[in-house]
């Protein structure tokens, strides 16, 4: 089973898909790439939108997916989140951002060097957090901040995803061999937005992933993202 965690397929939510036909287009790259399973993670930004106002936003993107879908042969949609990060989470119904029927909710951090106010911040959010933690896109924030730094951050049980077109960069390449060898990431998304301007490279992913590490390291974070789903892995 193939499973992509990361995605912006529902149609105008952000910037990724901008109608249901490009939905579509997106459904079948995927599909042409064995995906069985793609989690649709549209970006809130709660300076931008409320919690409430997304949700129904959401629903009503999910719903005219679902009719333009029509039973066709794509992948099987699951619907969640990419959550910018805030201090005003804390205290949200975070359950309902979450990933359908599981406890995990994926984060988004800002792209720069994380201060140590904010990473203060930070800790007290995921250690009072209820639900689980994915880390979008780890590998962006080792531009910006040491490796001790991202440690720290998942020491408090957060998992990390990793983008499946950073395995075709030069400056992410090593640094994701290394956090996948070790166990540090567990999880793969395309976080596709576009069949132009972004479109999913899971199955280059794939090929490089078992190439240059092994099968087994593939089938490993299939299973990561399988587990989270049918709800056998918690933390
Ligand atoms: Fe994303």
């Amino acid at each position: 089973m193939r499973l992509d965690f990361h995605s912006h397929i529902l149609p105008k939510m952000d910037d990724g898909a901008a109608d249901a036909e490009e939905s579509l287009k997106l459904l079948k790259l995927l599909k042409d790439d064995g995906v069985d399973v793609v989690v649709a993670t549209p970006h809130l930004y709660l300076h931008k939108q409320d919690m409430d106002g997304f949700i129904r936003k959401r629903g009503e993107s999910a719903n005219e997916l679902d009719r333009a879908v029509k039973g066709g042969d794509y992948p099987q949609i699951v619907v969640g989140a990419e959550v910018y990060f805030s201090p005003a989470l804390s205290g949200l119904p975070l359950k309902e951002l979450c990933v359908a029927g599981t406890g995990h909710m994926m984060l988004e951090l800002p792209c720069e060097s994380f201060s140590a106010a904010f990473l203060n911040t930070l800790a007290n959010f995921l250690s009072a957090c209820e639900v689980n933690i994915i880390l979008a896109h780890i590998e962006r924030y080792f531009d910006y901040n040491k490796p001790e730094v991202m440690d720290e951050i998942l020491s408090y049980g957060v998992l990390a995803q990793a983008n499946c077109d950073s395995f075709e960069q030069a400056r992410y390449r090593k640094t994701l061999f290394k956090l996948i060898k070790s166990g540090k990431v567990r999880l793969i998304g395309t976080d596709s937005h576009s069949a132009e301007r972004r479109p999913p490279a899971f199955g280059k992913s794939e090929r490089v992933i078992r190439k240059k590490l092994s099968d087994d390291t593939f089938e490993g974070l299939m299973k990561t993202a399988e587990d989270i789903l049918y709800g056998k892995l918690l933390k």
